[in-house]
């Protein structure tokens, strides 16, 4: 008899590790069960000493680590951790980001799993975090959150915005909202929000739309919702992708003649943002590259360069002439998001056009 239940318990333990399934043993039933899956970045650094907020080194701390440094995350949350990757945000690939992106969707599917935090360099935060607001496939809250610095800096953002972000993670109000980012007490949409300054906590910012809440103490407060068709309400699913569409971004400035256009053409490009001055304009010297790049059926998104306000569709180029798509509100950043996935579904500019305008 020993014998048979000591061959169930095996049996069990090999298909929770078999099925990746989180389990939280010592769970406490009023509190949440959030997963932190860590990914690297400043949250996840270490400089030589308190005062280094520059010159430290990304991603050296290991998960279990970051959680064991805030042992309030236990007060608000039945918390276990996960290492998906540990690396520098600048280098994260579009591998990553499915592999991030499906273990989030598995992780979800479980009853068990009320929400989730992502921490994550803030270089390309921006990026994963609209990425995974298209593609997760559930309602609970997903948020992302990084810190600006170490967490051997004095004042270190990390810790708070971590317990904040679990607390969010946790919070059932917070369902619905599409993919969120939490840092300096600001709740933004994935959507909307941008890094903005190079080296400030304030750095998140979503320049004319704003934030969606706030943190007053512990009690996350929210002021509104994106209207985006966001997570489950999108076309778009990574179980069956094993890459993303190649997608360059071209950047225009002053005597441009479209030597990039050509690169990225030459490179295999399915699609190019085009990042315009003012009103994602194309410069003149440039259409040479642009007509042999639509001729070579690359998909063409003009957004632009200064940041914020929408790209009006036929404003600054003939949009219908060429066939280039409007980007609306997205940077290009953002906008070679929404085109990647775009080109999973269709090549055709009028269907991507419209995406562009629900998404
Ligand atoms: N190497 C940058 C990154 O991982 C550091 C910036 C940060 O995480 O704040 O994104």
């Amino acid at each position: 008899m020993k014998k048979r239940i000591y061959g169930i318990f095996v049996t069990l333990c090999l298909l929770v590790l078999s099925l990746q399934v989180v389990v939280f043993a010592a769970e406490t039933p009023e509190k949440p069960n959030v997963v932190i899956l860590a990914t690297g970045g400043t949250i996840a650094g270490a400089g030589v000493s308190s005062t280094t907020t520059v010159g430290y080194t990304a991603a050296v701390t290991a998960v279990d680590k970051l959680i064991s440094n805030v042992p309030e995350l236990a007060k608000v949350a039945n918390v276990r951790g996960e290492q998906v990757f540990q690396i520098a945000s600048e280098s994260i690939t579009m591998d990553n980001w499915l592999t991030l992106a499906k273990r989030v969707n598995q992780l979800l599917a479980q009853d068990n799993v009320d929400g989730i935090v992502i921490t994550h360099g803030t270089d390309t935060l921006e990026e994963t975090a609209y990425f995974l607001d298209l593609v997760v496939k559930s309602e609970k809250p997903v948020v992302l959150v990084g810190s600006m610095r170490p967490g051997t800096a004095m004042s270190a953002d990390g810790p708070l915005n971590l317990y904040r972000a679990v607390i969010l993670a946790g919070t059932k109000e917070a369902a619905g909202s599409g993919v969120m980012v939490m840092l300096n007490d600001t709740i933004h949409s994935g959507r909307e929000v941008t890094k903005t300054i190079t080296d400030r906590v304030d750095t998140f910012q979503a320049p004319i739309i704003g934030a969606i809440g706030v943190f007053t103490g512990d009690k996350p407060v929210f002021y509104r919702q994106s209207l985006r068709k966001n997570t489950v309400a999108t076309e778009f699913d990574v179980t069956n992708l094993t890459s993303l569409p190649r997608v360059d971004i071209v950047y225009h400035y002053a005597g441009n003649a479209g030597t990039m256009i050509d690169a990225a053409v030459n490179a295999g490009a399915k699609g190019i943002v085009h990042a315009g001055t003012g009103n994602g304009s194309i410069g003149k010297a440039e259409y040479p590259a642009v007509e042999n790049a639509l001729k070579n059926g690359v998909v063409i998104v003009r957004s632009a360069r200064v940041g914020s306000g929408i790209i009006a569709r036929n404003g600054e180029a003939n949009d219908d002439k060429y066939g280039f798509i409007a980007s609306d509100n997205l940077n290009p950043q953002k906008a070679r998001v929404l085109l990647m996935l775009a080109l999973t579904k269709t090549s055709d500019v009028n269907e991507i056009q419209q995406m562009f305008w629900k998404y």
